[in-house]
């Protein structure tokens, strides 16, 4: 017997997009509805108008800070490659070989003098250009110059490394708005790497970013030890430019021990930037959340963590840290896949959301919607 199709798989693009409101009130809204986190068409439409055109974080300055140092990263599925040139400025191209498209650079970081294809052996500078292809004499009409790798725009903020595929993108600084000025009395700057974690994650990536994004609303529910730590009454939501800050006070506890030793300091300061980046801060730690899409229902979760001392002394207290962060990871996650069960369900539609908690989920459905239905309103979307 056929499996029955979906429900959803009967609309077109058009009509699943034009069934989420994104002018109505924060009062009288909705979520996004459910076709739009399980339908593929979706998926690839995000590619091409969301990660295809926003600034994403790939990496760090610390790994690219001496010339010949290099990346690779994958942005809405194009290989990608930076590299600090001998004139010390920091370039990114595809990585892709304009001899027969094999990635040039195949480790994931590195420092190198120069870029070699594996596959014939074509070299590439620093700067892209292309250097030497053996045996091509007797090759005509080429133009070696016309060879380099293609570029891809590159920049930084703070600690961290961006590129845009969309030539036509207005700089990182503007596209970060109003963030820069939250996040630079944080000094993350002083902070330094310590570690990284990743998650394969069974659903949606705006699964993930929703539930970043509820505003401590399932924290008491979900996460017993980080709740006995935040003073949730005073949770506070901001929503402006294309990011949300969440803060709150931060209280003593003596409920859970290692959360209270590892979370610490006056607010916890949880930054989303619209499409798929958290940065997570407390007195003396940072960790930062990229979400990747995988395809409709999986995505990967990447956490780095720094801490103001990495010293062999501190190496014990910050395995603890992690160790903290990770249990609330295991508790989201569970919740997220279960989520994604629920929203191929024939039962559901959409949400409703609440005033107190959720506005920063409606800014990242508005913005998303923008993007997606390609309309002015993808630039800048007032929050309520
Ligand atoms: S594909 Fe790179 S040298 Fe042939
Ligand atoms: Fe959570």
């Amino acid at each position: 017997m056929l499996e029955e199709e979906p429900e959803y798989m009967a609309l077109s693009v058009e009509q699943i997009l034009a069934s989420y409101d994104d002018a109505a009130p924060l009062a009288e809204a909705a979520t996004i509805p459910g076709p739009w986190y399980v339908d593929a068409r979706i998926a690839e439409l995000e590619r091409q108008t969301v990660f295809s055109k926003t600034w994403q974080m790939i990496g760090r300055v610390d790994q690219l800070e001496k010339p010949g140092q290099f990346l690779r990263a994958t942005v809405a599925g194009e290989p990608i490659v930076a590299v600090r040139g001998n004139d010390n400025v920091l370039r990114a191209f595809y990585n892709v070989c304009r001899h027969h498209a094999a990635a040039v650079v195949t480790e994931p970081c590195g420092q190198a003098q120069i870029l070699h294809c594996p596959y014939h052996g074509w070299n590439y500078g620093l700067d892209g250009a292309l250097k030497g292809m053996p045996e091509f004499d007797g090759v005509k009409n080429f133009d070696r110059q016309q060879n380099g790798l293609v570029p891809v725009r590159v920049e930084t903020w703070e600690k961290f490394v961006f590129v845009n595929l969309d030539p036509q993108a207005a700089p990182l600084h503007d596209f970060l708005g109003g963030l820069v000025g939250r996040v630079a009395p944080l000094e993350v700057s002083k902070l330094h790497y310590f570690d990284r974690k990743t998650y394969n994650i069974a659903c949606n990536w705006k699964v993930f970013v929703d539930n970043y994004l509820d505003g401590g609303y399932h924290v008491p529910h979900l996460h017993k030890g980080l709740s006995s730590v935040l003073d949730y009454k005073q949770y506070t939501i901001e929503n402006e430019d294309r990011y949300c800050l969440q803060s709150s006070p931060m209280v003593a506890s003596n409920e859970d021990a290692a959360t209270g030793a590892t979370r610490k300091g006056d607010r916890a300061w949880y930054f989303w930037q619209y499409p798929n980046l958290m940065i997570n801060c407390y007195e003396g730690y940072m960790d930062t959340n990229l979400v990747l899409p995988v395809d409709v229902d999986h995505c990967t979760v990447i956490f780095d963590f720094y801490f103001s001392d990495v010293s062999e002394k501190a190496r014990e207290y910050n395995a603890q840290s992690l160790a903290v962060g990770d249990r609330v990871q295991d508790e989201d996650l569970g919740i997220c896949e279960d989520v994604q069960r629920g929203l191929k369900s024939r039962a559901y539609g959409a949400g409703r959301l609440s005033v107190r908690r959720e506005a920063g989920e409606q800014l990242f459905h508005r913005l998303l919607a923008g993007n997606l239905k390609g309309g002015p309103g993808s630039a800048a979307v007032a929050a309520d």
